[in-house]
């Protein structure tokens, strides 16, 4: 969370260091801050509240003077929202300034010594501490100054720091937390992710944990903690513009739910080769593959609700047992696992803390770790011992939905990778799946033609207190994620529940007007979930269901939004895009902040 930029070039530093950070609100927008070098000293100008506040209040960068400059995004740990609290943070004389992402886990350590040197903190930050602590070390070598500073720091970081007397120079240096540095001509630039420079450069560099690079205009030296310089191959990076600007649409989420047939079709095309699933990037020999007896699925939020669905998915297809677990909860419960074990991990943003962290457990257990990843060169893809990456390129709003749907193309392709391999899938089958797997982009394509019924249906529940999704089997993994999304961005209240269970308590919220939106699409499960959406209809509920154009029968049991027919195993794609939309819609309806809802962030680099 947080984001962070940096310019050091021959242009003013402002409007970079503005259209930079509205890039990388995502990550956190509760208040924002630059700090310029104007040729004599550092200033700082920051705000509590959106970038735009933060804009007002520099008349869109024309007040912002000098040609190097880091700014910051923040989505607060310590201390609240304020402007105090905003990032960047100044030394005691203010001649030396930091942006971080991350947490720095002795800081309160760090802030007593500080303070009993005489040293008065103006922020609750954690962060202050490392602007006092340049300064409290600093004797003339700035970058002799960060190296020690670094020592004394516990936590995880990415910095940038600019100072007063060298109007010359970034420098920027991570450990855990993300930092990429972008090449332009005769500018260079700091940033927590690509998507901040790709109007100004596609050539960057990857900072590793605990490289320190140098910024001059001229030219970019990252080196180590011991000085020695380290060489590092340029990288150009393939994303479009265009995919990270809203091209005439009002909201990011909406843009991004219109892109779903294209992002799964990237992801799936190019691994189906005349017929056949090919995933290169899976390294393990067809032994190793036969010798786990267990699969492990780890990984946050929208990543997770893949997890369950691939739960379903791969027992039924491959026959082995799976187990689902929240990246925070597997990290601390000494979890059963071993070499025998494939752990695979989901994460859009390769940088989920926990995710990342549980990664690691599951690695030094003796796991096999492969994972799935939106981000190219993410800790998670870098770090897992092989990466599929889903091709969605950059995602934009808080709420995902292309990457939650090219998730789950990987899945699927896996189970019949996996299936293919294991002789869990007959020939027949394989084929068939196959051929339905290829249909999907134009079948999302086809419901996303037919939107007004969603729209519809949100301006007839908008007002709702509180919302219920029910389904059974694959149908319930898919409504933790249609509830997950309605609450995120409309703030209306919403609980998923397999439709069986809801008897055993949660039916006793049920009142009359109360919206339950039931997923019938699983075949086998039809005749149950029909028996449970009578038991809240008869208890006052308004039932909208989404169903298969092939039972054409369910629209006498509720309001009915049809889904093409296709196989069990991939319906899950076809019907989150209803309740995409449905949470769209509402949040809408209610005016609420849509691509950037209150609380949260997309990239949660904390734990
Ligand atoms: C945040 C985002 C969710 C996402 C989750 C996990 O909460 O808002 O959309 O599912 O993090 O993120 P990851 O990047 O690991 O998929």
């Amino acid at each position: 969370m947080c984001g962070i930029v940096g310019y050091i070039g021959y242009e003013q530093a402002g409007s970079f260091l503005l259209d930079g950070l509205e890039k990388l609100e995502y990550r956190g927008y509760d208040s924002a801050g630059v700090c310029l070098n104007d040729g004599s000293e550092l200033v700082v100008k920051k705000a509590k509240g959106k970038l735009k506040v933060l804009k007002e209040l520099t008349q869109n960068g024309k007040l912002l003077a000098g040609t190097v400059g880091i700014g910051h995004t923040r989505w607060a740990t310590h201390g609240e929202p304020s402007d105090v609290n905003a990032h960047p943070h100044l030394s005691k004389s203010g001649r030396f300034a930091v942006v971080h992402n991350g947490i720095i886990e002795n800081y309160q350590q760090l802030k007593d010594y500080l303070t009993s040197k005489g040293i008065v903190f103006r922020s609750m930050t954690d962060t202050e501490v490392i602007a006092q602590l340049i300064e409290y070390y600093y004797k003339g070598d700035l970058v002799d100054t960060v190296i020690k500073v670094l020592e004394k720091l516990e936590g995880s970081y990415a910095l940038g720091v600019i100072s007063q007397e060298n109007p010359d120079e970034i420098i920027a240096v991570r450990k855990e937390s993300p930092l990429i540095i972008g090449l332009g001509d005769k500018e260079n630039y700091i940033a927590s992710d690509v998507t901040a420079i790709l109007t100004k450069t596609r050539n960057i560099l990857r900072l590793e944990n605990n490289e320190i690079a140098i910024l001059k205009r001229d030219g970019v030296k990252i080196i180590d903690t011991d000085k020695e310089e380290v060489r590092k191959e340029i990288e150009t990076v393939e994303w479009d513009v265009s995919a990270a600007e809203k091209g005439g649409y009002e909201h990011f989420m909406f843009k991004e739910i219109m892109e779903q047939p294209k992002a799964v079709k990237d992801t799936i095309s190019p691994r189906i080769r005349n017929g056949r699933v090919v995933l290169d990037e899976i390294k393990l020999t067809d032994e190793q593959l036969k010798s786990f007896t267990k699969v492990n699925i780890l990984a946050c939020g929208s990543a997770y609700h893949v997890g369950v669905v691939a739960k379903y998915i791969f027992e039924k297809m491959l026959r082995i047992p799976v187990e689902v677990d929240l990246a925070s909860e597997f990290r601390y419960r000494d979890p059963i696992i071993n070499d025998k074990v494939l752990t695979i991990v989901i994460s859009q943003s390769g940088e989920t803390a926990d995710t990342k962290e549980a990664m690691k457990e599951a690695q030094r257990r003796g796991s096999h770790v492969i994972s799935i990843v939106n981000v190219v060169g993410s800790a998670i893809a870098v770090e897992s011992n092989d990466v599929i990456y889903t091709w969605a390129g950059p995602e934009i709003a808080v709420a995902t939905t292309k990457a939650y749907s090219t998730q789950l193309a990987v899945i699927y392709l896996m189970a019949l990778y996996f299936g293919d391999k294991l002789g869990t899938i007959v020939p027949d089958e394989y084929k068939a799946l196959v051929g339905e797997l290829e249909k999907l982009p134009e079948r999302i394509e086809k419901i996303l033609e037919h939107k007004e019924k969603i729209q519809y249906l949100a301006s007839k529940y908008f007002n709702s207190k509180d919302v219920f999704f029910i389904g059974r089997n694959i149908d319930y993994a898919l409504s933790l994620e249609g509830s997950l999304k309605l609450k995120e961005i409309s703030y209306i209240h919403s609980e998923a529940y397999a439709a069986g269970e809801l008897k055993h308590g949660t039916i006793s919220l049920i009142e009359k007007g109360t919206p339950v939106i039931a997923l019938v699409t699983h075949e086998e499960l039809i005749g149950k979930i029909v028996s449970n959406i009578e038991e809240v209809k008869t208890r006052g509920a308004e039932v909208i269901c989404i169903a298969c154009d092939s039972h054409p029968e369910i629209e006498s049991h509720g309001q009915t939004i049809f889904i093409p027919k296709s196989c069990d195993m991939l319906l899950p794609s076809l019907a989150v895009i209803p309740l995409q939309l449905f949470a769209y819609y509402v949040s809408s309806l209610k005016g609420c902040d849509i691509d950037k809802p209150r609380n949260l962030a997309k990239s949660v680099t904390v734990e």
